[in-house]
C-alpha cells in the first residue's frame, strides 16, 4: 500500500489539488458502462485511455481489442494527440516547468533541472547519493514555480528500505518549508518484491497521483528486485521482459500526468579482456533505451561526488560537482 512519507494515516491533503480536464464520460463512444470498467482496470483519465496501448486495455477491461483501439483513437484525438507542428511541439516542451535538484551545479548540467514525461536515471556505486539526491527531489517538487519546484506532491517507491523520514525533515527545513506538511505530500511505499513494485505501479499510482496533484515518481532502486530475483543467464530474457515492462508503465504515467519519473539503478563490473574490468549500469539496453537522461554518480576526494550525463540524447556530456551534507545535496 502507498502510504504517507510521515507514517501517518489522514484524511485527504488540502494543500496541492487535483487539476483534471475532460472525464472519460467526454469520449465519444463512452457511457457510464465503459467508463466504469476503464476506471476499474486504473484507466481512470482521458490521457491514461490515449496513452494505454489498445491490447492492455483489451486485456484489462474486457472489451474486443478494436472496440479498444478505437476508444484510444477518439482520447487521442480529444487531447490533440496528432501531428502537430514543430513549432507548436517546440510551444507544448517550452511551457513544461523543470524540476529542480535544488543544487545548481546539477540542474545546469541536466538542462536546468528535471524533465517532465521523462524518465530519468541516476546510476552509481553504493553510498555515491542516489538515495540522497531522491529524498531531496521529493522536497524540491514541492516547492513554488518560481523556485524551480512543481507545487505537487511525490510517490516514493522504496526497494531497499533506505527512504528516511530524518533527511525529508532536516532537507524540508533546509528549504524553508514546514516538515510535517512535506511528509504530508509524500506517498510511500515500500514494495516487497518485483511484482509488488509493479502492481504499485499499475494499480495504486494512478488514483494518488490524480487525488494528490503528485507530480514526481521515484523508484530507488529500480533493478534490486529483479536482479535478486532473476540471476543468471538463464533468467536474463524474463528479467528484461519485466524490467521493459515497468519501464514502459512508468513511461506512460510519466505522459500521462505529466510527472518527472526518477529510478535509481546499480552499477556492474564486467570482466573486459582488453581493459580489464569495466563498470556500467545493470539492466542493460532496456534500461538505457528507456531512459532519457541518465546521470552516473561518483565519490570524488574529500568526501564529494561527480555527476556525468552520459548517453543523454538530448543534452551534451557535462559533469560537475556537488556535496552530500546533513541538510541534503548542495553545491560545493
Ligand atoms: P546505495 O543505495 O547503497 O546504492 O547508495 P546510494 O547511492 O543510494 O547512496 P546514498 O544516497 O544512500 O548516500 C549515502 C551517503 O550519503 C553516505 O555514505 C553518507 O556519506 C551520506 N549521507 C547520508 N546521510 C547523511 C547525513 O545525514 N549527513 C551527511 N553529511 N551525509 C550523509
Ligand atoms: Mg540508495
Amino acid at each position: 500500500m502507498v502510504s504517507r512519507g510521515g507514517g501517518r494515516s489522514h484524511t485527504m491533503n488540502k494543500n496541492f489539488t487535483k487539476s483534471r480536464e475532460l472525464d472519460l464520460e467526454d469520449i465519444k463512444g463512452i457511457g457510464p458502462v465503459i467508463a466504469r470498467k476503464l476506471r476499474e482496470a486504473g484507466i481512470t483519465s482521458v490521457k491514461a485511455l490515449a496513452v494505454t496501448p489498445p491490447k492492455l486495455i483489451s486485456e484489462l477491461t474486457g472489451l474486443g481489442e478494436s472496440r479498444a483501439a478505437a476508444l484510444a483513437a477518439a482520447a487521442r484525438a480529444a487531447i490533440g494527440l496528432s501531428l502537430m507542428s514543430a513549432r507548436k511541439y517546440r510551444e507544448i516542451k517550452m511551457s513544461m516547468s523543470k524540476l529542480t535538484t535544488g543544487c545548481r551545479a546539477l540542474d545546469k548540467i541536466l538542462g536546468g533541472g528535471l524533465e517532465p514525461q521523462v524518465i530519468t536515471e541516476f546510476v552509481g556505486p553504493f553510498g555515491s547519493g542516489k538515495t540522497q539526491i531522491c529524498h531531496q527531489l521529493c522536497v524540491t517538487v514541492q516547492l513554488p514555480k518560481e523556485k524551480g519546484g512543481l507545487e505537487g506532491g511525490a510517490i516514493y517507491i522504496d526497494t531497499e528500505n533506505m527512504f528516511s523520514y530524518e533527511r525529508i525533515e532536516a532537507i524540508a527545513k533546509r528549504f524553508g518549508l514546514n516538515p510535517d506538511t512535506v511528509l504530508d505530500n509524500i506517498f510511500y511505499a515500500h514494495a516487497v518484491n518485483s511484482d509488488h513494485q509493479m502492481e504499485i505501479v499499475k494499480e495504486e499510482a494512478p488514483d494518488v497521483i490524480e487525488e494528490h496533484n503528485v507530480k514526481l515518481l521515484v523508484v530507488d532502486s529500480l533493478i534490486n528486485h529483479f536482479r535478486a530475483e532473476y540471476p543468471g543467464r538463464e533468467n536474463l530474457a524474463v528479467r528484461q521482459q519485466k524490467l521493459n515492462e515497468h519501464l514502459h508503465d512508468l513511461l506512460r504515467l510519466a505522459e500521462t500526468y505529466n510527472l518527472v519519473v526518477v529510478v535509481t539503478n546499480h552499477v556492474i563490473a564486467t570482466p573486459d579482456a582488453m581493459f580489464g574490468p569495466t563498470e556500467r549500469p545493470a539492466g542493460g539496453h532496456v534500461v538505457a533505451h528507456m531512459c532519457g537522461y541518465r546521470v552516473w554518480i561518483k565519490r570524488t576526494t574529500g568526501g564529494k561526488r561527480k555527476a556525468m550525463i552520459i548517453d543523454a540524447p538530448k543534452l551534451p556530456e557535462a559533469e560537475c560537482e556537488f556535496a552530500i551534507t546533513d541538510e541534503g545535496i548542495v553545491d560545493v
